[in-house]
């Protein structure tokens, strides 16, 4: 793509569209959303990240995909082509954030990968006596194969970004993301039809506003950046990839919603579960691990439907794992002039190596700091602190700085109307980065 040669470009707008899907789609919403909700007391909580998603999270993503397409280049570029000056930092912080949570997200997607196989081996039959937490204890705690399938995972993220974005990653979307979500509608029939789900959903559809604290809000606000992939120049990547015919506000919309429906489903499944097998909803990382097992085992034809979901559960990992190394790599090609292959190996092995205490951390051997391993300190940091500060400067800067050529990238020079384009600006100049700012200074309990 870069090197004297033509920027690489998407095939179509289905074709942008999918691949944002892609990126934004992911762990965070069958992975992080369920144990993140349950941390935080259930429905209020619902309400809170879905509020935040449609104002917050869509004026963002459109900043973003706005800024990107302008410019034409990587986070750090695109601020430097934009404005210059210190601006390029809020592209460097999302490169780093971007290095950060690919580090940890190689170790759950290695989880995918393993239990694929577990799915046909074994776990089954723990499931079906609800025992699954057990296997997943005894899981996280072998190192050697933790890391292995670790690797394999970063293997095949490495391999698609070093081919560059082209034909394979669209296609297999475009196939798979529908049959996740028909797999997750079945489930969800499966998951409420349980002995004792009922209490389940109360906690997931019945807000309790009392439970809400200042923490609530910093949660939801860095899931909602988590999940839909913003904060750190993922959307101005890929929309660096975005031909000028193409309109972007429809873009954005489309992104947010699936992104949140697939969420919304996911803990349609996870909770009434949850409840049916006496798992704490706070129980963390694992909670998808242990609960959904324990579903399938009770289903006929268990094996195939857990081998089912967890494959696609890392394919799901996988379209945002190579969106998060490919920010990464294109800051590398476009500003060091390294050609992408190079590029792609040498930020691929660090972020595995950076990852593996993460691994280590979840087995119980490195220790806890302040009641968090590695992983969740990791995600901590990158989730609820550089995203959300990065989405606070990618709004103002749309906002008060790059005003009127946010404006003609938007409507594609006018010739596109945005009827939302007034609220739009003003919650980039204030109703975000106030929100944020306030979130962040309030809420941020470690
Ligand atoms: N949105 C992805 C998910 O939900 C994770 C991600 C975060 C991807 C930030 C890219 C950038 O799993």
């Amino acid at each position: 793509m870069s090197n004297g040669t033509e920027r690489e470009q998407w095939g179509s707008k289905i074709g942008f569209v999918l691949a944002a899907a892609g990126s934004a789609v992911g762990l965070g919403n069958i992975w992080r959303f369920p144990y993140i909700t349950g941390q935080n007391g259930g429905a209020a909580f619902v309400v809170i990240y879905v509020a935040l998603i449609f104002i917050i999270g869509f004026s963002v993503m459109l900043a973003e995909m706005a800024i990107g397409r302008n410019a034409q280049l990587n986070a750090v570029g695109s601020f430097r082509k934009l404005k210059g000056g210190m601006w390029p930092i809020v592209g460097w912080m999302g490169v780093i954030a971007g290095f950060i949570i690919l580090s940890y997200y190689g170790v759950i997607g290695g989880w995918t990968i393993s239990y694929i196989l577990k799915s046909f081996t074994g776990l089954m039959d723990f499931a079906a006596q609800g025992e699954a937490g057990q296997v997943f204890g005894s899981f996280v705690s072998n190192i050697p194969q933790v890391i292995g399938w670790q690797l394999v995972f970063m293997f095949v993220t490495i391999f698609v970004v070093y081919k560059g974005i082209g034909g394979g990653i669209e296609k297999c979307c475009r196939v798979l993301m529908p049959a996740l979500f028909i797999l997750l509608l079945v489930l969800i029939v499966r998951s409420v039809t349980l002995p004792g789900a009922g209490e389940g959903l109360s906690f997931y559809l019945k807000p309790d506003f009392s439970k809400m604290n200042a923490g609530t809000f910093g949660a939801a606000l860095g899931q909602a950046f988590f999940s839909l992939s913003l904060g750190m120049g993922c959307m101005i990547t890929y929309g660096s990839y975005l031909g000028k015919k193409e309109t972007l506000p429809g873009a954005a919309v489309q992104v947010c919603f699936l992104d949140t429906m697939v969420a919304l489903l996911a803990g349609l499944v996870i909770f009434p579960a949850v409840f049916a097998f006496g798992v704490d909803a706070g129980a963390g990382a694992g909670l998808t691990f242990i609960t959904l097992p324990n579903v399938f085992g009770q289903m006929p034809g268990g094996p195939i439907w857990s081998g089912l979901f967890f494959l696609l559960l890392f394919v799901a990992a996988l379209t945002s794992a190579i969106s998060l190394l490919e920010v990464v790599t294109a800051y590398i090609i476009d500003e060091i002039k390294m050609p992408r292959q190079k590029a792609t190996i040498i930020a691929g092995i660090l972020i595995t190596l950076l990852g593996i205490p993460s691994a280590l951390g979840v087995a119980g051997i490195i220790p806890k700091f302040a009641g968090r391993d590695f992983l969740d300190s990791a995600d901590f940091l990158a989730s609820n602190v550089l995203l959300p500060l990065g989405g606070l400067f990618i709004a103002l800067f749309v906002g008060w700085v790059w005003t009127d050529g946010a404006k003609k990238e938007v409507t594609n020079n006018g010739s596109a109307p945005f009827g939302l384009y007034v609220p739009w600006l003003w919650v980039c100049r204030l109703v975000a980065p106030i929100a944020i700012a306030y979130i962040f200074i309030t809420g941020l309990k470690w």
